[in-house]
């Protein structure tokens, strides 16, 4: 604001975030790149009273055991959009996604995740001692230590250059995750599969078909859990220093 109490022009340095229009009390406010029309008025502040807050944000859970029902696209697409919503550095955004639900595909990306693993316990990598017992358990018994059967895999992208991919994909993905339980869905991290894939693993690269300019910066399974959890589980104890 300027010392006439008038919103002056940021320029160059405007990075669209919207604030001075949403924050306009009288809607006088418009900006081009982020218009008013997109915007949503806020009827009540907060907007979950803090219990509820509390509540909706420990009941997320990791969901590990999936229905075989399929979710469909539009209920995907709308996790999608609101993983849009996400804060990201400097508002760059720049994250976008390559959804998978072909039941023979996810398969195969768990066995390229697992061929992957071998290798690394092979060549005695420092996952080694983590990934061992897991794969050792899918060779004996052919459970999905990957993907957990989940009916859909949502792998986030960036361009290879952007610094910011991973961060942004990072809390676009918790929106998702906090989202899901609203649309009756579950997710779960898929930090294997995407560390397989960040690694630059050509079987699963060539799998995937990530076009050359982009990385998997991250990656959640989704679908209908089988179990409700009754309890919300603790943490560590806080630990916080004030100077
Ligand atoms: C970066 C990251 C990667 C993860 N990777 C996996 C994974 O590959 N497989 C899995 O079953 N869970 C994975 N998880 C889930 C964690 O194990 C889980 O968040 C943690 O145990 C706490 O449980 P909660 O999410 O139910 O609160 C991952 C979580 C994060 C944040």
């Amino acid at each position: 604001m300027a010392e006439d109490g008038y919103p002056v022009d940021a320029g160059l340095v405007c990075i669209t975030c919207g604030h001075c229009v949403a924050i306009c009390p009288q809607a006088a406010l418009d900006h081009t790149r982020a218009p008013l029309t997109s915007q949503v008025l806020i009827d009540k502040t907060p907007v979950l009273d803090a219990d509820t807050a509390e509540a909706f944000l420990r009941s997320r859970r990791s969901i590990r055991v999936y229905k075989e029902e399929a979710v469909p696209k539009n209920k995907i697409l709308k996790l999608l959009d609101i993983a849009r919503l996400a804060p990201t550095g400097g508002n760059t955004q720049g994250v976008q996604y390559l959804v998978i639900d072909n039941k023979d595909a996810l398969q195969a990306i768990t066995k390229a995740t697992v061929a992957w693993m071998d290798e690394a316990i092979a060549q005695g990598e420092p996952l080694a001692a983590y990934f061992a017992g897991l794969v050792e358990h899918y060779h004996k018994t052919g459970q999905d230590i990957i993907l957990r059967n989940a009916p859909c895999l949502i792998l986030a992208m960036a361009e290879k250059s952007f610094m910011r991919g991973r961060d942004n994909t990072h809390f676009s993905l918790a929106y998702a995750e906090l989202f899901a339980p609203s649309l009756a869905l579950g997710t779960c991290w898929g930090g294997f599969v995407e560390a397989c894939a960040r690694s630059g693993y050509q079987p699963l690269v060539e799998l995937l078909a990530i076009p050359e300019e982009l990385i998997v910066t991250g990656g959640i399974m989704v679908g209908y859990p089988k179990y409700t959890y009754k309890r919300l589980v603790d943490r560590f104890p806080l630990k916080v220093t004030w100077r």
